[in-house]
């Protein structure tokens, strides 16, 4: 029996667009597919952080391009999608990672509020789906994942629109993945619990009651590349009978029928 290791990831050669890859989920999300050899399309609005997030990569030996784009503008996301296809021929792998944090009382938030959320999100997530699903489709292979969140099962009270958008990209995303299963594309999602990042830290420090909670689940948080390391897997062949899920990567506060059984403490998303 030889000592190497023979499962490959089989993803090198391939490429993927990352949609919010200048925050911190989705900037791990990059840089591990790069690792594997896969040319990624990083896209968000901050232009500067994603041209030092593609140095890193190229630093690292790996190849990365940039397409700065605002991803609530439904033509920005078709025209980066063509554009994207046009220079790599092809977009087989697309993770979706975008949020803005609206956090507040159900009676204090605004039309505007839930407005910015559902566009920032939910929308995103659709119509970069449908820019690339035709490439896809006619490529007979594509992997999406979505970026969903533990609050699209048990509710903040301190974070209702952005639980709501997450609840939503879990039933998109089964039903994308049920749409087009017999095409070659697969679906899935996958919803953190609290994940060590900036976001979070914002979102928990305007939950002052629970300031004494936050402590209590640090130990317990996962980190971005936490998150990297599923999606890597779940785009791979090793996944390849694995559709139309909602993941959820929350250290093992989920039950078997998917319910959120331990004290979340401060719910980020
Ligand atoms: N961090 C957590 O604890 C946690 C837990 C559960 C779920 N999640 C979910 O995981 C995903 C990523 O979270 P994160 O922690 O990585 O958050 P983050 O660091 O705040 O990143 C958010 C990303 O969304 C992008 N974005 C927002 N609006 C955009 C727009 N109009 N156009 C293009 N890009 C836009 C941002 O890019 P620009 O600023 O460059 O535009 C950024 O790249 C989100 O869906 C979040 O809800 C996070």
């Amino acid at each position: 029996m030889s000592a190497t290791p023979t499962i490959s990831l089989g993803l090198s050669g391939q490429s993927a667009w990352v949609i919010g890859a200048s925050g911190a989920i989705g900037t791990a999300v990059a840089e591990l597919l790069a690792e594997q050899g896969v040319t990624v399309w990083l896209s968000g609005r901050d232009k500067d952080k994603l041209t030092a997030l593609q140095e890193r990569i190229s630093q690292a030996g790996g190849q990365a391009r940039i397409r700065v784009l605002d991803a609530t503008l439904a033509d920005e996301v078709t025209h980066a999608a063509r554009e994207i296809v046009r220079q790599s021929g092809k977009i087989i792998i697309l993770v979706n990672s975008t949020a803005v944090s609206t956090f507040g009382d159900f009676l204090d938030l605004t039309d505007e509020d839930w407005e910015k959320t559902f566009q920032s999100k939910l929308m995103v997530y659709v119509r970069s789906m449908r820019a690339v699903l035709p490439t896809m489709l006619k490529a007979g292979s594509g992997v999406i994942i979505n970026i969903s969140g533990r609050a699209g099962k048990l509710p903040s009270p301190a974070h209702l629109p952005g639980g709501s958008m997450n609840a939503a990209v879990n039933l998109l995303t089964k039903g994308i993945s049920d749409r087009f299963k017999d095409q070659g594309i697969r679906a899935n999602t996958i919803a953190p619990g609290p994940i060590a990042s900036a976001r979070f830290d914002a979102l928990a420090a305007q939950d002052i009651e629970k300031a004494s909670a936050i402590q209590s689940i640090r130990p317990n948080q996962g980190s971005p590349k936490d998150v990297a390391q599923a999606v890597v897997w779940l785009v791979s062949p090793l996944a390849s009978h694995l559709n139309g899920v909602v993941l959820p990567l929350d250290g093992g506060a989920t039950d078997v029928a998917g319910k959120v059984v331990k004290d979340a403490g401060i719910q980020p998303e």
